[in-house]
């Protein structure tokens, strides 16, 4: 039987407004995502026998009923497939850093199993992608989207192409793992509803200005994520010293970033924050951002 290899790609939210709470338990959001060069690997398998096998490299991830990819296969196929299937997932993109890895993998999983199993179930995907995750819908389409609603009403935004990526971003992932739900409920307790709009951002990107990107950039749980969790208070103090600008979160983080038009740009600053930032243990990645 032929493997199936496909790229599951991280997101990053330029923009992340958290509004009211609603009656359903999760926040009205407004977001701008893009997708971002860093991906993790999906290798799927038919196999005689049925079920669902999933294997990882990454020790720190359910291979059961609790991983997003195994929802995604028994929305399409049933709990007990005939044929089973064997996923690997390859994991590059760090778990719980607000990068929508999960997501993206179960997203990847839908369009994957539906084109080899010949499922014909192309626009059903959506409305899949939402019961599995806030996230899921947007991974379905990727690169620059506004999402609203819960996060499931995507809009593509046409900005014009070029060849070669422009936009570069520096990761930050320090080694802490932050629960959305959390982030959420610390949100609530402060009594936060933020009415902050994308346009100026979305302005800034379509004329290539990354001065007024960087200005723009917006993320609801900055200050409260950054009050709990001391690990990124001080990234944030130390960046901001090194270069007098401040990471964002992606997500609720715990992943950061910095943006340039130039990838060379962050190579200086990933090296000088190396030697700068003793504390806490962090891995960085550049990549190019699918616009
Ligand atoms: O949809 P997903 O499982 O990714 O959401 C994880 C948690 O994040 C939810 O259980 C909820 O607490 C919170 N959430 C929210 N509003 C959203 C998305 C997520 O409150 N729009």
């Amino acid at each position: 039987m032929t493997d199936t290899v496909a790229d599951a790609r991280a997101k990053l939210n330029l923009f992340l407004a958290v509004r009211e709470a609603r009656p359903d338990g999760y926040h009205e959001l407004d977001m701008v995502n893009v997708e971002a060069g860093l991906s993790d690997r999906l290798t799927f398998c038919d196999r005689i026998v049925p079920g669902i096998q999933m294997r990882s490299n990454n020790r720190r991830i359910p291979l059961d009923e609790r991983n997003l990819v195994w929802k995604a296969v028994s929305l399409l196929l049933g709990d007990r497939p005939n044929p089973g299937i064997r996923i690997e997932i390859d994991k590059r993109i760090p778990v719980g850093a607000g990068l929508g890895g999960g997501s993206s993998n179960a997203a990847i999983t839908l369009r994957v199993l539906n084109e080899t199993r010949s499922l014909g179930r192309d626009r059903d995907l959506p409305e899949l992608a939402a019961q599995i995750g806030s996230d899921v819908p947007y991974s379905l389409i990727g690169g620059l989207c506004r999402c609203r609603g819960r996060g499931e009403r995507v809009e593509r935004i046409d900005v014009a192409q070029s060849s070669e990526p422009w936009l570069h971003v520096l990761l930050i992932l320090p080694n802490v793992a932050v629960r959305t739900a959390y982030a959420y409920r610390w949100l609530d307790e402060c009594g936060i509803q933020d009415e902050c709009h994308p346009s100026a951002l979305l302005d800034a990107i379509e004329r290539r200005n990354i001065g007024e990107i960087r200005d723009n950039l917006h993320n609801s749980f900055g200050p409260v994520v950054s009050e709990w969790v001391p690990q990124i208070r001080h990234i944030k103090a130390v960046t901001k010293t090194l270069f007098g600008l401040e990471p964002h979160l992606s997500g609720s983080g715990s992943a950061m970033f910095l943006l340039s038009d130039q990838a060379g740009e962050l190579s200086e600053m990933r090296d000088r924050l190396r030697d700068g930032l003793h504390w806490p243990p962090c891995r960085f990645e550049i990549a190019p951002l699918t616009l």
